[in-house]
């Protein structure tokens, strides 16, 4: 399908049943070790360890070896991490592993402003791993902040592998200019009802492949935004959350952006307001396939909407949505208490096998 314009929406409205849980595996490491305990960190969770990270990575960075680890010790050893604001450069000399096994705590101050909790600059070859957890502690700026519990701008071969990330005072994760990435059996939790903490949000990234993930979040489970391409994301549970979003594309500023070769496959949906959605305006969205969803109390299952327009202040042109194409769609109300809907305005599209609710396209 194609977005040049608006006034085009198409949206089934209904609820199903299902359910899953996935994992899977990951390596062995050996290589050059650097813990941050050797740079002096507290962890005692009370006192700023931003420095002692910082210092660790400035080493690990500049170090020559086949494989760099910055170790980040174990929660069993009772260490947790008070990071605020701290930052990682790259390039680096050697492709590096952050290993997480401790816990990182975002400051629990009332009156400072928060900020991003670890953010990863340039830094190629890349990867994040461990059994530790970021809590961005974010409950208390839920009303009024912008942070990032982990955030990664232009890193090119990246991997983020089993840590678990909770309450992020906004976005959870964010890629921007990231390609060759992989992010597999990682956990997001925040509760359905805090604003805007969207799991994993990312933009002019290509090349991403999101799979055996758990997000259970207030916004976004995964949030694809312009000028990304190549999107994986597979065996993945989202709910309770918004969803899997394309968008919102082409705001009035942005002029055309594109999000294209998007694929979504044997997820699962529970509880979520949608489940798979593209919203754009005045953008170009092409080439997304949506396949073996499992939605369970999802209001919106497949919401496709081109004439996305918060500001209610877009021009009534109509450009149709086209090539939408469904197979095999088994939707219905959770106890039948009511029939499904499929609502198509000015979309064009076509059908084959079972198709429930019943969906009528101007065809092609
Ligand atoms: C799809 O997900 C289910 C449950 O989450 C898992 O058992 C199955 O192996 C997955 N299928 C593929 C092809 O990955
Ligand atoms: C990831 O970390 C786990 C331990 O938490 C370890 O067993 C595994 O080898 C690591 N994988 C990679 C690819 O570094
Ligand atoms: C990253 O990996 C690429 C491809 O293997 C390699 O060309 C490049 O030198 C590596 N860079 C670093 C800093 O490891
Ligand atoms: C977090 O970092 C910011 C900027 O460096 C600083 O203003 C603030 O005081 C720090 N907060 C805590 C609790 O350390
Ligand atoms: C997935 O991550 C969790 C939490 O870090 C870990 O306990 C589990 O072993 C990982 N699963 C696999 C298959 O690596
Ligand atoms: C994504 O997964 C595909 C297989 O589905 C694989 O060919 C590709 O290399 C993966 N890409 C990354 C960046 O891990
Ligand atoms: C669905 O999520 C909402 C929060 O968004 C929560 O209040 C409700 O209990 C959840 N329902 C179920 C069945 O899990
Ligand atoms: C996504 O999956 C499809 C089919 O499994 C594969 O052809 C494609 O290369 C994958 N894309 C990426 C970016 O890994
Ligand atoms: C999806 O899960 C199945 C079953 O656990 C596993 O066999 C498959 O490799 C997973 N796919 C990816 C891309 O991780
Ligand atoms: C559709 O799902 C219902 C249960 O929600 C099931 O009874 C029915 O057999 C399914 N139909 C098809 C064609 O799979």
């Amino acid at each position: 399908m194609r977005t040049a314009a608006q006034h085009v929406s198409f949206v089934l409205l209904l609820l199903l049943v299902s359910m899953a849980a996935v994992r899977s595996t990951a390596g062995v490491q050996q290589g050059q070790w650097y813990s941050v305990m050797d740079f002096h960190a507290a962890g005692d969770g009370a006192t700023s360890d931003v420095e002692a990270f910082e210092e660790t990575w400035k080493v690990a960075c500049s170090s020559h070896s086949s494989e760099v680890i910055m170790y980040v010790h174990p929660r069993r050893k009772g260490k947790t991490f008070l990071l605020n604001q701290t930052r990682f450069n790259g390039p680096c000399k050697s492709p590096i592993t952050v290993q997480l096994e401790g816990d990182v705590v975002a400051p629990n101050s009332f009156y400072l402003k928060p900020s991003d909790v670890l953010t990863f600059y340039g830094v190629d070859n890349l990867t994040v791993n461990g059994s530790g957890q970021i809590d961005g502690r974010g409950a208390q700026w839920w009303d009024c902040y912008n942070q990032k519990s982990l955030s990664f701008a232009h890193c090119n071969n990246l991997r983020v592998t089993n840590i678990r990330l909770k309450d992020g005072a906004e976005k959870n994760m964010i890629m921007y200019e990231c390609t060759q990435v992989q992010v597999h059996n990682v956990s997001i939790t925040a509760p359905g009802d805090s604003p805007n903490t969207d799991g994993i949000n990312m933009g002019s990234s290509n090349h991403v492949n999101i799979s055996s993930c758990s997000m259970h979040t207030g916004d976004d489970c995964v949030s694809i935004l312009s000028g990304t391409t190549n999107v994986n994301v597979t065996n993945t549970t989202c709910g309770p959350g918004h969803g899997i979003s394309v968008g919102s594309l082409g705001g009035v500023a942005d002029g055309p952006t594109l999000v294209e070769k998007i694929t979504v496959s044997n997820c699962s949906f529970f509880n979520t307001t949608t489940g798979v959605r593209i919203k754009s305006w005045q953008a170009l969205a092409t080439g997304f396939l949506f396949i073996k969803l499992r939605m369970t109390a999802v209001r919106l299952p497949i919401d496709i909407d081109q004439f996305y327009c918060p500001q209610g202040n877009c021009p009534p042109q109509s450009v149709p949505c086209h090539d939408i194409y469904l197979k095999n769609v088994n939707l219905s109300w959770a106890n039948h208490i009511a029939p499904a809907q499929a609502i198509v305005q000015n979309a064009h599209g076509s059908v084959t096998g079972t198709v429930k609710p019943q969906t009528q396209f101007a065809g092609n």
